[in-house]
């Protein structure tokens, strides 16, 4: 099946290469809100929150703090807002993300980002759905926000939870999409009976991301092929178009060529295009790979 490729080097809060109601599925994981790796990239883009933290510097007020939490979902939304228009009805939008912990002026405080995305998501005017905790091997047991827990690990009252899950948030705009009876496209990309039960649960125990020695790479924090691979086969057919509206290194697009679907990427770190072109590798026949610059 011939399939298109577009890599877009720009910022997918304005999305004009694309009409409205010409993707099928979003699949997606953005910079986490309060999460310190994401920090600069969401200043340097957006200098309102590069401001709030130069006041957060000054001032040390929790009332910054919230600010910031909120313009970095303002930020966030207005992806989410585009995406809604290019989405067809009935369209399904994936959204990976974890919630924060941070430690700001000897404050410990829990950042829910997936709480806050359904909440914009719902205003503008998606159907939340049941989604899917991905639940990490990784990460170790927090004392105080600070990491693992320390001798006094096993004392109660003053430990907290650790965030080993992230959120796959699904939400579907307009009503369920309509096909013809038999429509051959969604018998050719039917899923088993096996991967019906393991995907369609609510827990997913899936392996983090290979580390990789590429520092450019590292700063993307790839999300798992077999998580890409199973959103795009769950809620797409064959043929059709998968947006990733924070691509990083590429994994969407490389899992929509394996899959049979066209695919529309946007990434604003231009830096990022060899990792981009090298995770893709050779295009097959079959496929058109397009990067526009803008
Ligand atoms: C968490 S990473 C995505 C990782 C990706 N899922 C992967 O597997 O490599 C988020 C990416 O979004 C990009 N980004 C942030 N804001 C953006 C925007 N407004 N438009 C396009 N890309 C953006 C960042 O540069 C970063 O590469």
């Amino acid at each position: 099946m011939q399939t298109q490729h577009r890599i877009i080097l720009g910022n997918s809060q304005q999305m004009s290469e694309l009409t409205d109601g010409s993707v099928q599925i979003m699949v997606t994981s953005p910079p986490y809100p309060m999460i310190a790796m994401w920090d600069d990239m969401l200043a340097k883009t957006e200098p309102k929150i590069g401001e709030s933290f130069q006041k957060l510097d000054a001032t040390d007020e929790d009332e910054t703090v919230r600010q910031i939490y909120t313009e970095m979902h303002d930020y966030l939304s207005k992806v989410w807002k585009e995406t809604y228009r290019v989405l067809v009805d009935g369209g399904i939008a994936c959204i990976n993300i974890g919630d924060a912990t941070r430690t700001i002026n000897e404050k410990f405080q829990l950042f829910p980002n997936h709480s806050r995305i359904i909440e914009v998501c719902e205003k503008i005017g998606f159907t939340t759905l049941p989604y899917i905790l991905w639940k990490k091997p990784t990460t170790k047991p927090m004392y105080k926000g600070k990491g693992a827990f320390l001798g006094s690990g096993f004392l109660p009252p003053n430990a907290y939870v650790t965030l080993d899950c992230e959120f796959i948030l699904l939400f579907r705009k307009g009503n369920l999409r309509k096909f013809k009876p038999k429509d051959a496209r969604r018998y050719e990309s039917a899923f088993t009976k096996k991967q019906r039960d393991e995907w369609f649960s609510q827990i997913w125990a899936v392996k983090g991301t290979r580390q990789t020695s590429s520092q450019l790479e590292r700063r993307t924090a790839a999300y798992p092929e077999e998580i890409t691979d199973r959103l795009i086969r769950m809620f797409s057919v064959k043929g059709e178009t998968v947006l990733d509206p924070f691509l990083g290194s590429g994994t969407t697009t490389k899992i929509a060529i394996q899959n049979e679907r066209s695919s529309v990427g946007y990434e604003v770190d231009q830096n990022l295009l060899p990792v981009v072109t090298k995770k893709i590798g050779n295009t097959e026949t079959g496929i058109t790979l397009e990067i526009i610059k803008r």
